[in-house]
């Protein structure tokens, strides 16, 4: 779906890594499907003097190494789309310097005919979300016709949230604001919506009465990298629970939308967070596990403890990890346990939701120690090799009545030739096309932070609150396995099973 009314797109925070490694990429990838509209420009602000000249030529740097550009014709695509390219360097905290802002976005205006059309993105430092808006605002660039795109952390808190929310509403409505959680933009992600609510099959046993319980994981392998500075500040429960992790909940556990728009879909997603029961402060000491990845020595390359990482303290209590179990209260989900966990340095990069289901009522084939043979589970893969994973009991062939769990596994690998595109190019086209529905919205940023405020809180106050090592290359703390309670059940531990052709696949 091409977007047609023309853009310029301001990127705040031009030189940094989020322009190289994400948006310039995803840019040209849409350039490259022909999505781009037909009268579009960039323009990079940022506070590194450079010229329209230098930038492109970086630019072109960050497609080579970040945009899949094997395909034959490439050359003249990039050549035309980094034309598009321009800078401008400005003192971004200083209000008097966006007059020359202005002056470069009319001319670009002009020259393009973009018709006034603008997108503000602003993948700055959080402590520019509240100047740059007032700064633009003063400049009369809050206009209807711009908006204005915003990275995450949206506040480190909820009290944070809910006064930059108030200021941005001040100068931009709440349609003009875009507030990007990279995980909706995720085909996978928005692949949950699809399979419960284009199929009939699943929806009538999504619910309490056959779902036993609700997993969802989100693993990397890497540590924080480059960004120990901003990491040791904010921890997993804010980096990844708060908006990732507890976005896929509201896919997962919504009520169907009348209509699959932004208002109704959000509406939804907006009635979970608001039925997440508050974990009391009790349950937060049992419920709520942390964990920091200590040092070791991972297929014979040594990886340093989270506490020796560039730009972390050394005593540092931030929680590289962080696992968790709570309600959703509601008529849906009444008395389902929903786990969720998220780490760094863990032993693979994967995301997935697991619905776990319930045994049959009553078991007519069992084995030896009399537990049924089979449990049936639909995993669905975001990422990597995304797919979706459906395990089920099938009689092994022969005498008696001997019961395996078998697989059925789709990948998206064999669905077409398309790549699945990368979660920015959906983001930035939908923005465009004026579709918020897979960006985060106000009260529901708000709510999910009413949610998690109290564990932050509590971990605050009570520093006594365990804080478990777990070596790198491992799952996390083991007691975090205690979080389900049923001796026979754990955690799902995906394993990269790679087979001839590079896919995961299932034992
Ligand atoms: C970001 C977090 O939002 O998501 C990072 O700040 C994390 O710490 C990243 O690594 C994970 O995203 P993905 O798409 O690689 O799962």
């Amino acid at each position: 779906m091409q977007a047609t009314t023309p853009h310029l797109i301001v990127i705040f925070g031009a030189s940094g890594d989020l322009t190289r490694r994400k948006l310039i990429p995803a840019l040209f990838n849409l350039k490259r499907q022909a999505l781009l509209p037909d009268n579009f420009a960039v323009l990079g602000v940022g506070r590194t003097p450079m010229d329209d000249e230098s930038f492109r030529d970086d630019m072109k740097a960050a497609i080579a190494s970040f945009s899949n550009i094997s395909k034959a014709g490439d050359k003249a695509i990039i050549e035309s789309f980094i034309s598009l390219l321009h800078y401008a360097s400005i003192d971004t905290f200083d209000a008097d310097s966006y007059s020359i802002l202005k002056d470069k976005i009319v001319d670009l205006d002009k020259k393009f005919k973009l018709e006034d059309n603008i997108i503000f993105y602003l993948a700055t430092p959080p402590i520019l979300y509240d100047k740059i808006p007032v700064f633009l605002a003063k400049q009369k660039l809050n206009r209807e016709s711009h908006k204005l795109i915003i990275e995450k952390p949206f506040g480190i808190n909820l009290e944070s949230a809910r006064n930059l929310n108030k200021d941005l509403l001040k100068y931009y409505s709440e349609d003009q604001i875009y507030r990007i959680d990279h995980y909706l933009g995720k085909e996978t992600v928005q692949n949950i919506l699809v399979t419960r609510f284009s199929n009939q099959i699943f929806e009538p046993l999504w619910n309490r009465n056959y779902i036993h319980h609700v997993e969802i994981t989100s693993a990397e392998s890497i540590g924080v990298e480059k960004r120990g500075g901003y990491y040791d500040n904010s921890g997993a429960l804010r980096d990844m629970v708060q908006n990732h992790l507890l976005q896929l909940v509201g896919l997962v556990a919504m009520e169907p939308p009348i209509l699959a728009d932004s208002t109704n879909i959000r509406n939804e997603t907006l009635k979970v967070f608001k039925a997440l029961r508050h974990i009391s402060m009790d349950k937060i000491r049992r419920d709520v596990i942390r964990g920091q990845y200590l040092d070791a020595t991972i297929n014979r390359t040594k990886v340093s403890a989270y506490r020796n990482e560039e730009g972390v303290r050394p005593d540092s209590k931030t929680e590289t990890f962080a696992a968790m179990k709570f309600y959703i209260d509601n008529w849906r989900w009444s008395g389902v346990p929903f786990y969720i966990r998220t780490g760094k340095r863990l032993p693979i990069r994967v995301s997935e939701v697991v619905i776990h289901f319930k045994e049959t009522p009553h078991h007519l084939f069992c084995n030896d120690s009399g537990e049924p043979n089979a449990s049936n589970q639909l995993v669905i893969r975001i990422q990597p090799d995304e797919g979706l994973l459906m395990k089920f009991g099938m009689k092994v062939p022969g005498a008696g009545f001997t019961v395996q769990n078998v697989n059925m596994d789709f990948h998206y690998s064999s669905l077409s030739e398309k790549e699945i595109p990368e979660a920015y190019e959906r983001l930035l086209l939908d923005c465009m096309l004026n579709d918020s529905t897979l960006y985060a919205r106000g009260d529901a940023v708000e709510t999910t932070w009413e949610f998690i405020n109290p564990i932050l809180e509590l971990w605050k106050n009570e520093p006594e609150i365990p804080l478990y090592g777990y070596p790198s290359g491992t799952w996390g703390p083991d007691v975090a396995d205690s979080l389900i309670e049923e001796p026979w059940l754990t955690w799902r531990y995906p394993c990269k099973n790679l087979s001839n052709d590079g896919i995961y696949c299932e034992l």
